[in-house]
């Protein structure tokens, strides 16, 4: 049978999402409008999901930052000091108006993000010899989306976050199959929330 093409929603529809999600979110207890003013990739079930984690932490690393989405859900709904990594050297985030804009929208919070503007696999490195193992929180992945890169985050990231911690990441979708591959070698268990994948470190 033909696959039925899906309809894009209309701009109304849209902004009856927006509102719904944010009540969602208020019920909740966490914000999550600025991170929709953001461009980016992110789901309101997902940014929800991000808030009420981040509220409890400390000490997130972020790897993919892109204009800041994500970054801002868990800014505005903790005291959390995020280490943001980004390369901002994708086809899609060289363009100087990117990282610009990932500047001007932690402006307000810039005391609690620090930037590591490098490789993810470079930032790793350094992160483990200024901070040492099991010294973070949690970490969201959502950098390179190869399954090379997502399955070297996940070994190079999960050292540094404590027992107990949250090990994360997106787009667990098929979609974006080498991500799902990479999980699934990986985690032997892990939870899902529409296309982000999580667990707690043991
Ligand atoms: C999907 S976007 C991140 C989206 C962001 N989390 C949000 O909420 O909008 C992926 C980001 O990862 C960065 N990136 C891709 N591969 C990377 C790598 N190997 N090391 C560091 N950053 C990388 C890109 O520059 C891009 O900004």
């Amino acid at each position: 049978m033909p696959k039925k093409k899906k309809r894009k929603l209309t701009p109304e529809e849209l902004e009856k999402w927006r509102l719904y999600f944010e009540e969602v979110a208020k019920k909740e207890g966490v914000s999550i409008s600025k991170a929709l003013a953001i461009k980016g990739w992110m789901f309101h079930e997902e940014l929800i999901w991000l808030a009420k984690t981040a509220r409890e932490l400390h000490r997130i690393i972020e790897v993919g930052s892109y204009m800041g989405r994500s970054t801002i859900v868990m800014l505005d709904n903790s005291e959390a000091h995020l280490w943001c990594v980004d390369s901002w050297d994708c086809a899609y985030t060289t363009a100087p108006a990117i990282r610009k804009g990932f500047l001007e929208n932690i402006q307000n919070q810039k005391d609690r993000v620090t930037i590591l503007h490098m490789q993810s696999d470079k930032a790793a490195i350094q992160l483990m010899d200024l901070h040492g193992p099991n010294s973070f929180d949690m970490v969201f992945i959502d950098g390179g989306h190869g399954y090379e890169v997502v399955k070297a985050d996940i070994l190079d990231y999960t050292p540094l976050v404590r027992a107990g911690g949250i090990i994360s990441g997106h787009d667990y979708s098929p979609i974006n199959r080498e991500v799902m591959v990479a999980v699934d070698e990986l985690l032997e268990e892990f939870e899902v929330v529409k296309t982000l994948w999580w667990r707690v470190k043991s």
